[in-house]
């Protein structure tokens, strides 16, 4: 395991409109991305760059996540935390299967087997009470980064 780039940093809101909103007035965000449904994952996301121009692809992103009807996991976590907060946290890896097999040959336990998320390449989950109580997703590296 090499730990890449931290790609993002996901935040529940009961209200990506809200929070575009939130980033682009209180935070001064300049690029947010046109927000889309994950219906994979039961969310809709949202990607403001911390970087305003052309630094954005090396930058790191907040990854805003509303659920979807019939979302489980989000719906709860808002309902423990009902204005949204910080979710979890995601590293890049250049191969996700060698990483997917790196923690669980260290006990770690993995959500599922490797999928396609929102950036469109193969990610996974880590569960937070392995993961010093915080949710880690680990992504491969998109292509051109
Ligand atoms: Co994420």
């Amino acid at each position: 395991m090499i730990l890449g780039r931290l790609n993002h940093i996901g935040v529940a809101t009961p209200s990506i409109a809200d929070s575009i909103a939130f980033y682009r007035e209180v935070m001064g965000a300049t690029k947010i991305h046109e927000p889309f449904d994950l219906p994979s994952q039961g969310v809709k996301v949202c990607f403001v760059d911390t970087y305003g121009t052309e630094g954005a692809l090396n930058g790191t992103q907040i990854e805003l996540i509303e659920p979807l009807p019939g979302n489980t996991s989000i719906t709860g976590f808002l309902e423990r935390n009902p204005q949204g907060g910080q979710h979890h946290v995601c590293y890049e890896v250049p191969e996700i299967h060698a990483a997917k097999a790196w923690f669980d040959s260290v006990g770690k336990r993995v959500l599922g087997e490797p999928r396609i998320g929102a950036h469109g390449t193969l990610m996974f989950f880590v569960h937070p009470r392995d993961m010093q109580g915080v949710l880690t997703e680990i992504m491969e590296v998109p292509e051109g980064h």
